[in-house]
């Protein structure tokens, strides 16, 4: 039985993964490392400075902390540049309705990001006020493919981990939710995110319903 909804923001929500993209390739061109789309997967639900590392890595360069700290604010100063442009109009088809109707059946509506800008995001796609609990990259020590921000976003809902259905673009996340022992519906590539219960392109035209049929998730 299902009690609970817990979403990632990035690549679930909106198309935020193109502007982390545009502002970690800028970064990486300054420093003289080439980054293509593909070494972009690689970064989906990776913390900051995990992801900073990660490009630091594809160069073989090293880095003092505080240069290292300093990089990282660049990179996000230029990814709030685009997230301060970006309109209502960016929320993914069909999100907006599917919060909407999981509201209308009585189902808990969590946020689960890694991001510790996903209330200005929120704020900036008017959505805020279809969840039930935010729990973000301001709120989690533990990255995913660690259960905590999950885990706390049940907590948040009080229910239990098995009652929670959660909804990830990333393979990290979609581990994050098997091992907080919830189901998980992949956003995206079937091949990308085989580990998920079922997964969906995205959420146009997608009824609760004759979703958590499919992965045997009832109702009442
Ligand atoms: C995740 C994104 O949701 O948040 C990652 O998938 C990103 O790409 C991470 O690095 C942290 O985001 P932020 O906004 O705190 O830099
Ligand atoms: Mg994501």
């Amino acid at each position: 039985k299902i009690a609970a909804c817990l979403f990632d923001l990035d690549g679930v929500l909106v198309d935020t993964a193109r502007y982390h993209f545009l502002a970690w390739k800028k970064l990486a061109e300054e420093l003289g490392i080439e980054f293509t789309l593909e070494h972009n997967e690689l970064l989906k639900g990776v913390s900051r400075m995990d992801s900073l590392d990660i490009i630091l890595n594809l160069g073989k360069l090293e880095l003092p902390q505080e240069k290292k700290n300093e990089l990282a604010e660049q990179k996000n100063s230029d990814y709030l540049n685009y997230i301060m442009q970006m309109g209502e109009d960016e929320i993914l088809p069909g999100v907006k309705e599917f919060l909407t109707g999981l509201r209308q059946r009585k189902i808990g509506v969590a946020l689960g990001s890694a991001s510790k800008n996903a209330q200005l995001i929120l704020e900036r796609l008017k959505i805020g006020d279809l969840f039930d609990a935010v729990i973000d990259g301001t709120k989690v020590s533990k990255a995913k493919p660690d259960p905590e921000v999950f885990l706390k976003g049940a907590e948040a809902l009080q229910v239990e981990p098995a009652a929670c259905l959660v909804f990830e673009d990333a393979i990290a996340g979609v581990e994050a939710a098997r091992n907080g022992g919830m189901r998980c519906v992949g956003i995206g590539d079937r091949k990308t995110l085989a580990m998920a219960d079922l997964v969906i392109p995205g959420f146009d035209g997608v009824e609760p319903e004759s979703l958590f049929q499919q992965i045997n998730l009832t109702m009442t």
